[in-house]
């Protein structure tokens, strides 16, 4: 196994986060895609540097990275002006706001729900209170066009016009006003919104090769932020995805991997649960039984992951260990079933990781078991091959601090410190 680093196409991350929360609500996939589309158009239009057009865009992708759950989701789409959409804003800004290479982009997520009157007021740069307000134009600029994409979207441009116009001077600064008006004659504006466009449009945006590459050190931060937010989707998955990183990193230590390829299967574990943002709430956090439905839309989780990770340059290998952790040798898990030589033992450490977690940690229909509860069923189930039996034995020699490792508790400050 290769011991080298690794660096990671920042963009492509960018627009595998935005693939991700795009994933909440499930209605309305794309809204980054296209608010960064229609933030980019205005940008040129304004004159903004070649480079910050750039910056414009990665920020429409990112703008709603504070929304993990279907209901803020849903009234942020519903709602033209929501009291408590402030919420998400702050999160946004919390996550980023450490991350070096994404930190420029914290404060205009912080004022992305802000009037231009009310943005006049606060103690922040023109070119903070200028972006702000233009990702704040063209998220409701999508979110009012949403319900009329498809082949009639061209009989509602009036009236979508209108509705931004009406805001012109309160909620938005009436130069972006004008431009809009100006940039939205044209029908293509209108037309490239639709899905199949705006993903075309994300795939070439994200294939230009002349986006930065972090190293592994950033992209390990990055993947503590998926992890925040795909842990905060349901209040029983909290802090799941950390433990599991921390479990996982843990095991591989003692598995004997390299300090790099230790680091590789933390961040594999921080990324495992991504697709769960697929998954509508009401059916994580049900107090019950699911039925076959629903067993059969969680089941598409660790597919969704794959798809969310599979395409970032420099991340395949780790988007493979992390899209795995349902797998097993016996070719009984989902959803790739590989044979025994082809599944690679960091994906089965961070399965025993998830499954030894997951027991420890309260569920909406039973409560966290007991140390040797836990202990048990990893042996039941390295005793049916479910899980690798190495890799059970070392947790199981390991059982206390394992144990600690998956009932931390951990603040936001602290995770992302
Ligand atoms: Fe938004
Ligand atoms: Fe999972
Ligand atoms: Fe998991």
């Amino acid at each position: 196994m290769s011991a080298a680093n690794i660096t990671v196409d920042l963009r492509q991350m960018i627009l595998a986060i935005e693939n991700a929360v795009s994933l909440v609500g499930m209605n309305d996939t794309n809204h980054g895609k296209r608010v960064g589309y229609i933030a980019l158009q205005m940008s040129q239009f304004l004159g903004f540097s070649r480079a910050e057009t750039f910056f414009i865009y990665e920020l429409g992708l990112l703008h709603d990275c504070g929304v993990s759950s279907d209901t803020v989701h849903s009234h942020l789409a519903n709602l033209f002006d929501w009291e408590m959409s402030d919420i998400h804003c702050h999160i946004g800004y919390d996550l980023l706001h450490k991350f070096k290479p994404l930190e420029r982009m914290a404060l205009p997520i912080l004022y992305h729900h802000t009037p231009w009157v009310d943005l006049q007021k606060q103690s922040i740069s023109p070119f903070n209170k200028r972006v702000a307000n233009l990702i704040f134009i063209a998220d409701r600029i999508d979110i009012t066009a949403a319900p009329h994409y498809g082949p009639n979207i061209l009989l509602h441009v009036d009236s979508i016009k209108k509705s931004i116009a009406e805001k012109q001077g309160t909620y938005f600064n009436p130069e972006f006003v004008e431009v809009f008006l100006k940039i939205s004659i044209p029908e293509a504006f209108w037309l490239a919104l639709e899905n199949r466009h705006i993903e075309r449009f994300a795939w070439a945006m994200g294939g230009r090769g002349d986006s930065d590459r972090i190293t592994l050190t950033d992209l390990k931060q990055l993947a503590k932020i998926f992890a925040y937010i795909v842990d905060q989707k349901s209040p029983f998955t909290a802090q799941h995805s950390y433990s599991v990183a921390l479990i996982s990193r843990r095991i591989a230590e003692l598995y004997g991997f390299s300090d790099t390829e230790t680091i590789k299967i933390e961040v594999a574990a921080y990324l495992h649960d991504i697709g769960k943002l697929h998954i509508p709430d009401n059916i994580l956090d049900k107090n019950g039984p699911l039925s076959p439905t629903e067993r059969a839309i969680i089941n598409q989780h660790s597919y969704e992951t794959y798809e969310i990770l599979r395409l970032v340059s420099g991340l395949e290998e780790i988007a493979l260990w992390a899209s795995y952790h349902h797998d097993n040798d016996l070719g009984t898990g989902y959803p790739f079933h590989p044979t025994k030589e082809a599944l690679p033992i960091p994906a089965k450490i961070i399965a025993v990781a998830d499954v030894f977690q997951a027991l420890l940690q309260d569920r909406p229909y039973r409560k966290g078991m007991t140390l040797e509860e836990a202990v048990g069923i990893l042996e039941e189930m390295k005793n049916k091959g479910k899980l690798d039996s190495e890799i059970v034995s070392l947790v199981q020699n390991d059982a206390e601090h394992c144990f600690n490792l998956a009932r931390m508790e951990i603040s936001l400050e602290e995770l992302l410190g």
